[in-house]
């Protein structure tokens, strides 16, 4: 990856070696809410967090990415979920057809694994357009996106994924490309440079994005919709590892879905991750079918716990509260103490805890929730065994 510090990779001491297809660009794992890493404009950097071959990183590895094609939902109402977001999407679509004019524009955010990529393609399957796919670290010169631009036939479907990292002059291109269908190049250079304009066939651009945060203002403007895709309920995760199931092939009984479903993140990647692993350890273990058990064995066997944290996870709450008696302690000492990088441990392992309300950040260190505590089943210390002994004066 190609950041500010290109090249300072962190190499994180404690991999999970071996337990997934490798996962290349772990880092936009979970890493939605602003960082430390962001306000110092050093977001890319965490794209190359060396997290590789975690089971439960949000970020397909290079296998997996031709293994989900299979498992994506191809129309509208295949799509589990996000209700809210499906039925804007299916006016819009609707309107457009009757129109006979290709859809707005339209950028999609939200954690990696939540279904992005899924709603471009199905945007161009409903539309029965052309979907072409880009993305914005692909585009390093702005005659890559004019030459792609120039090759769209009429109504296409123009997907760039990671569109918070097109360069600026890239970015320049796509203002008048969206909103006049118009592409403005300079020939030659120095005086003698002419700028000429050509018209470009009227198609829909699809962004997606990990973080909205860092979509600039005049490009979002140029959206039609700005939808953001939330975790996904246990319900939802239940019909999408059962839909899933079916066509893998795989037998799963009701029971199954649901220990699948839980410890899978609210996200849909996860689910058939898990999914997959299950069926391994179902057929080489058991009978092939997919109980409540079979899948919490095989969960366990993968270290996957029942909120579907996994070794790091509870290695870090672990510290948190038992060497550090909850906290407050700082994220550099944490991270020391589970061997991760700093970085590592904000973008790819907080967020999820944060999420889940088992981790606190506050202005003086990370802190536990009693539901941490709870989870690891560790009684909260007083605050003199917790090392605060100024309390007691
Ligand atoms: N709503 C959904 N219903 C059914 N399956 C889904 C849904 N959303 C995602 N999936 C499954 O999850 C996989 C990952 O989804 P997708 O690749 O669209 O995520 P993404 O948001 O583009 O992730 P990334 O940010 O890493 O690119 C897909 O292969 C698909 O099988
Ligand atoms: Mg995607």
């Amino acid at each position: 990856m190609t950041g500010p510090v290109a090249g300072d990779r962190y190499g994180s001491g404690v991999g999970a070696p071996g337990r997934d297809a490798p996962d290349g660009d772990q880092a936009q794992a979970g890493a939605e809410a602003p960082t430390g890493l962001e306000a110092r404009g050093l977001e890319q950097v965490g794209v190359d967090v060396d997290v590789e071959g975690r089971l439960l990183g949000p970020a397909a590895g290079p296998l997996e990415m031709a293994e989900e094609v299979s498992l994506r939902p191809r129309r509208l109402g295949e799509f589990v979920g996000q209700a809210q977001l499906k039925e804007h999407l299916s006016i819009m679509l609707e309107a457009a057809t009757r129109r006979g004019e290709p859809v707005d524009h339209m950028l999609f955010a939200g954690p990696p694994g939540l279904g992005k990529t899924s709603l471009a393609a199905i945007v161009a399957n409903e539309m029965n357009a052309g979907f072409r796919v880009t993305s914005g670290p692909a585009l390093a010169r702005a005659g890559d996106l004019a030459a792609l631009l120039t090759n769209l036939a009429e109504g296409d479907v123009l997907f760039v994924d990671e569109i918070h990292r097109l360069a600026r002059p890239v970015e320049e291109i796509l203002y008048p490309a969206m909103e006049d269908f118009q592409l403005d190049i300079v020939l030659g250079k120095g005086p003698a440079a002419r700028s000429l304009r050509l018209d470009l066939p009227p198609f829909t651009l699809v962004g997606a994005t990990t973080r909205t945060g860092l979509v600039t203002g005049p490009l979002r403007d140029r959206f039609g919709l700005v939808a953001r895709l939330d975790y996904y309920s246990a319900a939802d995760l239940e019909l999408i590892v059962r839909r899933s199931a079916g066509l893998l092939g795989a037998v799963i009984d009701r029971g199954g879905e649901v220990e699948v479903a839980r410890r899978s993140r609210g996200t849909p990647r996860l689910a058939n991750r898990l999914l997959k692993r299950v069926r391994d350890y179902a057929e080489v273990r058991g009978n092939g079918s997919i109980d409540r058990a079979v899948a919490s064995e095989g969960l366990a066997l993968f270290e996957v716990d029942e909120l579907g944290l996994d070794k790091v996870d509870r290695a870090l709450l672990s510290a948190l509260c038992t060497r550090f008696g909850g906290g407050p302690v700082g994220l550099s000492t944490l991270s020391v103490a589970v061997g991760e990088a700093p970085e590592t441990v904000e973008d790819v392992y907080e967020p999820f805890l944060l999420q889940l309300g088992m981790l606190m950040r506050t202005p003086r260190g990370r802190v536990a929730t009693p539901a941490a505590f709870a989870h690891l089943g560790v009684e909260p210390l007083s605050p003199a065994e917790a090392g605060h002994p100024g309390l007691w004066g």
